[in-house]
């Protein structure tokens, strides 16, 4: 046997930076699913068979059906996010297999894309970038409030979620001037809280109170749908709606229809359902609601800190050692 075929098997579910990547190789034997087309569900589960570890990302779902496809010799999961709702945990933790993930190294990037999507819909930059394409500059511009926005000085920002993403968007905004900043989540999380001023409020409060609402959760059980029509009825009907979290936390019919009939004034959506959203989507024909392809962490830097780490978590499980980011 060719000393080659003694190392540990990794199954790469899609193409990730490249040094992340040649490392992993120093140490075992790759397979890298590159192509035209993303893999499919039955190409993820014939690649996974037989396979020491699989470097996944938010696509993949894990459950039984892959862990069986898999085998009893797998050893550790390495997911590209921080986000695991598309993970069975108890599942993994059952079968002693290790989950690592990629807390923090995708903060910044995901709360700069957040205030990105605040700015971008306040002040309406969908709507401002069509007009120029479509020539009307020249006579529109003869109305003052001719795609008038909103202000973020003055405003009141209701966070739902403070956990790290975002406790790190609530600081960016607080630096523009806001007049308040609430959160709402399970329990009060005075630790973050308190250094920025934010206070903790209901569901329902934040939503009366909010100018700008922000979508910083991690998806679970507990909040599935938890924006639907009573939720949007609940809302100022000049706020906006900023989802960074996962699209299911967002009914999005409800969601259309809120925005159609004016029941709030916008939204800027990183996360959908499903993903990609397709382009028959009835939210893609409102100008008020702006949609980004789920890149709120993608910088160059930080998509190289993911894939590093991932590395780092897949390595360190073959070797059994404990992982840098452990979920189990
Ligand atoms: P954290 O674990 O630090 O924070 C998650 C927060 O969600 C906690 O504060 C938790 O608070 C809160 N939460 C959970 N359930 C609820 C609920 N029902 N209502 C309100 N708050 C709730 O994770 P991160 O900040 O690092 O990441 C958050 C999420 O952002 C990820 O899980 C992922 O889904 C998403 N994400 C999206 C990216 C993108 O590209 N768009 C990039 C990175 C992350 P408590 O337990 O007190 O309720
Ligand atoms: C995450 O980390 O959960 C994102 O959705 C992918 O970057």
């Amino acid at each position: 046997m060719s000393a080659a075929s003694q190392l540990p098997k990794v199954f790469v579910v899609r193409s990730f930076p490249p040094e992340g990547i040649s490392r992993l190789k120093q140490h075992c034997q790759v397979t890298v699913h590159e192509g035209e087309h993303t893999a499919t569900r039955q190409e993820i589960l014939d690649g996974a068979r037989g396979m020491d570890a699989l470097f996944i990302y938010p696509q993949v779902k894990i459950d039984k059906e892959l862990l069986d496809a898999a085998g009893s010799q797998l050893k550790v999961i390495g997911t590209f996010s921080v986000g695991l709702d598309h993970i069975d945990i108890d599942l993994c933790k059952e079968r002693g297999i290790k989950v690592g993930y990629t807390p923090d190294v995708l903060t910044t990037a995901t709360a700069e894309a957040g205030v990105a999507l605040v700015m971008a819909t306040a002040r309406r930059i969908q709507e401002c970038i069509q007009a120029v394409k479509d020539g009307v500059w020249g006579t529109a511009w003869d109305n003052a409030m001719w795609l008038a926005g909103k202000e973020i000085a003055g405003s009141v920002i209701g966070i739902v979620g403070l956990g790290r993403i975002g406790l790190a968007i609530a600081k960016r905004l607080a630096a523009f001037e806001v007049s308040k900043i609430l959160y709402t989540g399970r329990n009060p999380r005075p630790e973050s809280a308190d250094p920025i001023g934010a206070e903790f409020v209901t569901f329902d409060q934040l939503l009366e109170q909010s100018d700008f609402v922000i979508v910083a959760c991690s998806a679970n059980d507990s909040n599935k749908g938890l924006f639907d029509e009573s939720a949007f009825k609940k809302m100022k009907r000049t706020a906006i709606l900023v989802n960074i979290s996962r699209g299911v936390v967002v009914d999005q019919d409800a969601l259309y229809n809120a925005l159609k009939s004016g029941e709030i004034g916008a939204a800027g959506l990183d996360v959908t359902t499903p993903e990609p959203l397709p382009t028959s989507s009835p939210l893609l024909t409102l100008p008020n609601c702006l949609v980004t392809p789920h890149i709120a962490s993608c910088t160059v830097s930080t998509r190289n800190a993911m894939c590093e780490l991932i590395v780092d978590n897949i390595l360190a499980g073959l070797e059994g050692r404990p992982l840098k980011t452990p979920v189990c």
